[in-house]
């Protein structure tokens, strides 16, 4: 049963799946929507290559873990759905890869049948439900994960959304808690200490017009490795977007103020 009640998207205050597709160039979202995005924009002009690079990163881990033998995936704050979503990835390198997505925007569940379109060897399952619910989604998410197996993890671009005093390390790590070894922890986040004053005041035109709820944190490096303690961080460790295992043609670009890390669960 869900604890934490579901937020009721208001057309009147900015929700973050809706500003993230504003970014992302779609066309789900209403005004007070695209006033935040295009303002933080403004305020600082890396957040669209960052929201670029964050998909491309996610891919690229998505990609990295199928080629190791994953073939689950537990995907919390799914988003609204966009290019290469997280089973398309996996499914194109692994077609059994199984895929749970998680998001407590009900905006995400209207859009919930692009995620559900798993290829026939493959499945993909949608829970609505807030990331502080832990047992909830690991309850619901064992109806088509087989969680005594390796399971990818994705937290990516979520947990700047859970407060400092909700505890969003022990959130991480109880969801880890309940995951095989073998699982891995796939991490995104904001940074307060890239472009910093830049990334404030972006933050704080979002967090002036978003819902209650849905306020964001950026965190800094040192905060962001503390989501990784006790697991093995691969190379090349807690990195800037484009610094995670890039590919040849993706050019290194250090002012994109996000973390992000890939590590393994022993
Ligand atoms: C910035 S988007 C990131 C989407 C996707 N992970 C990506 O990186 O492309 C954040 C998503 O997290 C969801 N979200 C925010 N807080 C949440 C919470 N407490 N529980 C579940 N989902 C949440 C939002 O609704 C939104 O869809």
């Amino acid at each position: 049963m869900n604890e934490y009640p579901l937020p009721t998207p208001h057309p009147a205050s900015a929700h973050p799946a809706r500003v993230y597709n504003v970014w992302l160039g779609g066309k789900d979202h209403y005004p007070v929507d695209q006033e935040a995005a295009e303002l933080a924009a403004r305020a600082n002009p890396t957040i669209v290559p960052s929201v670029r690079a964050n998909r491309a990163f996610l891919g690229r881990a998505v990609r990295h873990l199928a080629a190791t033998g994953v073939r689950q995936f537990l995907d919390i704050g799914t988003g609204i759905p966009a290019a290469e979503n997280t089973h398309e990835v996996a499914q194109r390198a692994a077609p059994d890869a199984r895929v749970v997505y998680v998001d407590n925007d009900p905006i995400v569940l209207t859009h919930a049948r692009a995620l559900l379109v798993s290829g026939p060897e493959g499945q993909t399952d949608y829970v609505q439900a807030d990331a502080r619910d832990v047992d909830t989604i690991l309850d619901a998410a064992s109806r088509t994960l087989d969680l005594s197996r390796p399971v990818g993890l994705t937290l990516v671009a979520i947990l700047q959304y859970i407060k400092d005093s909700e505890d969003p390390w022990d959130i991480a790590r109880r969801l880890l808690d309940r995951l095989a070894p073998g699982s891995h922890l796939v991490l995104s986040h904001p940074a307060a200490d890239v472009t910093a004053p830049e990334v404030a005041e972006s933050m704080r035109i979002y967090n002036e017009r978003a819902a209650a709820h849905a306020s964001a944190t950026p965190r800094t490096r040192k905060d962001v490795e503390r989501f990784f303690e006790g697991l093995e961080i691969l190379d090349p460790g807690v990195v800037t977007l484009t610094r995670w295992r890039p590919g040849p043609s993706d050019t290194p670009d250090d002012t994109l103020p996000m973390w992000c890390a890939v590590a393994r669960k022993a």
